[in-house]
């Protein structure tokens, strides 16, 4: 087992570390920054009907379901088609509305997990196509989908998802360029551009790996708080649950993700100069309105934990520390900020004396429903 971690402590830090390596293989042969094209083999045949689809359903469970979210930003930013995410759990018990012209995209990291199975057997009998974002060659998942795309992001051994999350993101991200690309909702120009800075987004994950000096020393600090909260919007939204669920998961401090401006309807009751408030500034459109967020937890004297970039002083001088990670389009921004939640998660947990790679409670594949 030590040689498989590699030199590291843990597997879960070492799928961290892997994150380029895993987001370039997700590209490897099907990104073409030249002529800003797409080739996902999986799903090249079912293409026509994900173009003429009336809607898109994403089922997942756990870290795959806030990918999912991801995925939604995406698909209908890039390629206006609605979409709606659905907890692979409830999406049987409300009798559900999808037949065929629908696309159900179950997205699984194991292609194991039960209740994802069972939504998509549902769907596929009420007769939607299904395509699966799997990582787990021929599992269950990627056999009983009509196609799909594999993530590629080689076996993920850490309970906590890291590596499948960004695979995931990587694959939906592509998907919802190459749909808008035949759609026409997005152009040749567009997409080219798009293509190019996403074949940076590995670079720019190994430059928020180089140093993690700043994110230890945060962990140190607030290893104690029995609470976090976790405040995004827009893309960063959905970042802001999955950063709140890899604490939970590993560390077992409660912490709640929630949409930055929903705060005022219940959470801003919980800060005061004991709550750790992590803040996801990491969308250009949405910069403005987050900063009147990360002021009303200011006001609250919650200590504010800015995830940012360099440009944003604005972010940093309201913050009590800024984690910097690197510019990006705001599509992408999922695939940089991320990172740091899932080490300060990390160095929390080992701070804590958890068992990091197996948490109580909790297993890598979830077979029951
Ligand atoms: C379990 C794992 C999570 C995972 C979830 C969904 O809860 O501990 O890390 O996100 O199942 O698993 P899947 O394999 O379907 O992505």
């Amino acid at each position: 087992e030590e040689i498989e971690k590699g030199g590291y402590d843990h597997f879960m830090l070492k799928e961290i570390f892997e994150q380029p390596k895993a987001i370039s293989d997700c590209l490897r042969g099907r990104i073409n920054s030249e002529d800003g094209t797409i080739t996902l083999g999986g799903i090249e045949d079912v293409m026509d009907k994900l173009v003429n689809a009336k809607r898109v359903v994403i089922a997942a469970c756990g870290t795959s379901w806030h990918s999912g979210l991801v995925g939604e930003y995406l698909f209908e930013y890039l390629a206006k088609v609605p979409v709606e995410v659905e907890y692979a759990s409830e999406f049987r018990y409300k009798e559900p509305l999808i037949g065929e012209g629908d696309v159900m995209i179950a997205i699984s990291q194991s292609g194991e997990t039960a209740d994802t199975l069972a939504a998509l057997r549902e769907a596929k009998a009420r007769g939607a196509l299904v395509l699966g974002v799997v990582n787990v060659v021929g599992s269950t998942i990627a056999r009983e989908t009509d196609a799909g795309v594999y993530i590629h992001a080689g076996p993920e051994i850490g309970v906590a998802s890291t590596k499948a999350f960004t695979a995931q993101v990587t694959v939906l991200t592509m998907m919802a360029i190459k749909l808008g690309l035949e759609k026409g909702t997005i152009t040749k120009t567009r997409a080219t551009e798009l293509i190019t800075e996403l074949s940076r987004i590995p670079a720019k994950i190994e430059e928020v790996l180089e140093d993690t000096t700043e994110i230890q020393r945060i962990s140190n600090l607030f290893s104690y708080a029995p609470n976090f909260l976790y405040l995004g919007r827009s893309y960063s939204f959905p970042v802001a649950l999955e950063g709140a669920l890899k604490l939970k998961e590993i560390s077992y401090i409660h912490a709640e993700g929630y949409p930055a401006a929903e705060m005022k309807h219940g959470p801003i009751a919980l800060i005061d100069e004991m709550m750790p408030v992590v803040v996801i500034a990491a969308t250009h459109h949405t910069n403005d309105k987050m900063i009147s967020n990360i002021e009303e937890v200011r006001a609250r004297k919650g200590r504010i934990i800015a995830i940012s970039t360099s440009e944003n002083t604005e972010v940093a001088d309201l913050a009590e520390f800024t984690t910097i990670i690197p510019e990006t389009m705001d599509v992408f921004s999922p695939l940089v900020s991320v990172i740091p939640l899932q080490l300060l998660s990390y160095y929390i947990a080992v701070n804590r004396g958890c068992n990091v790679d197996q948490p109580r409670n909790l297993a890598k594949s979830v077979t029951v429903e």
